[in-house]
């Protein structure tokens, strides 16, 4: 066991000076907290798998200051790579390209040709990769099969005396990780879902763009292999319930918990300590997911938990991803 140092943003060097050591430190982006470790490093990207107890054919995010930064671990930037980075960089936007061959250890790419490339919108994370000068992996600072970490606690609560800090810059904005798209392909295609949504996407590239929804199996060399894990998981099932109304066919006790858009729980007859506010709309559903499924798998008396769903078309691909993902598949009255 280490001790894990919680970084106010006043100690930022002290965070810069254990990357650089080849520690492991969190750190905030507007989507989730990712895992930090110099990316050049193959040791240190070694204790990030480690850390999380993550699987070794998932390839790590790399995580830059700006684009300049990428260009020294692309094998080429495309015309359509630079449209989106001037459009929506920095911010929630993965871009998936050819790796320069031997920039990176292969622990960072799962041994792929490509690399997946991230310049989150946030100052602290800024600063702290440029003061750094080398790029940092990233990917979800949760333990694996977890929910991803909005707040620092939430990272805390995982990875305590497993990593050297943790960088405090509040809750995230988003809430779900970033939008994927592969640029490695002939059709650009959108790996995972997210806030950046494909259609936005298609209108700055000015082409099609293909979105993946196939189920990957463990014997083919998946396109994003994180995805093929069961994922976003709390230890009890979780019921997605796609039309409000049906909450109230629900036989709700003790045992049962409800995360929900407030106008919905008003109308649900339970303590308040089994029911999870998602917010009032689908902004604050994203922003809330995570920490609904965390917050009932910390409880010992709830069995179910019955999570709302919603259907608002190409705005709710990345919320419905992740609970699909968190249920099984699992939906009440389907
Ligand atoms: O918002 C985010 O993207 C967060 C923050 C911390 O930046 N990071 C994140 O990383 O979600 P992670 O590792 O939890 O998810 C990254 C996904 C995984 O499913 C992984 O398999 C996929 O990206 N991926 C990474 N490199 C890839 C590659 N070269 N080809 C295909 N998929 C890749
Ligand atoms: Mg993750």
């Amino acid at each position: 066991m280490i001790e894990t140092k919680i970084f106010k943003k006043d100690q930022l060097d002290d965070a810069v000076e254990l990357l650089a050591k080849g520690e492991l430190v969190a750190f905030p982006t507007e989507t989730v907290y990712g895992l930090g470790a110099i990316a050049t490093k193959e040791d240190s990207v070694r204790g990030v798998y480690a850390a999380k107890g993550r699987p070794s054919d998932n390839p790590l995010i790399v995580t830059v200051s700006d684009e300049k930064m990428m260009e020294r671990y692309a094998k080429e930037v495309p015309e359509r790579a630079k449209k989106l980075i001037k459009h929506f960089w920095p911010g929630p936007l993965t871009i998936l390209l050819f790796v320069k061959p031997n920039t990176l250890p292969d622990a960072v790419t799962g041994g792929l040709k490509t690399v997946a490339f991230r310049c989150p919108d946030d100052s602290l994370t800024h600063d702290l990769i440029a003061k750094l000068g080398y790029p940092i992996v990233g990917p979800s600072a949760n333990t694996s099969t977890k929910p991803s970490p909005t707040t620092a606690e939430h990272v805390y609560h995982d990875l305590k005396g497993k990593i050297a800090g943790i960088i405090d810059g509040g809750p995230t904005r988003v809430g779900l990780e970033s939008t994927i798209i592969d640029l490695s392909v002939e059709t650009p295609i959108v790996l995972r879902p997210g806030e950046i949504t494909p259609e936005e996407l298609s209108e700055v590239l000015g082409e099609k763009v293909l979105i993946n929804t196939g189920k990957v199996s463990d014997k083919d060399v998946p396109k994003a292999p994180g995805m093929k894990y069961r994922h976003y998981a709390p230890s009890e099932p979780v019921i997605v319930v796609d039309d409000p109304a049906d909450f109230s066919k629900i036989n709700f006790n003790e045992k049962t918990g409800v995360a929900a858009l407030e106008s919905v729980l008003a109308n649900i007859d339970l303590p308040d300590e089994n029911k999870f506010n998602l917010g009032n709309d689908l902004v604050d559903a994203d922003h809330n997911l995570f920490g609904s499924l965390r917050y009932f798998d910390d409880k010992d008396n709830v069995e179910t938990i019955y999570v709302q769903g919603f259907d608002e078309g190409e705005e709710s691909l990345a919320y419905m991803n992740r609970l699909n993902k968190a249920a099984g598949g699992h939906h009440l009255n389907k």
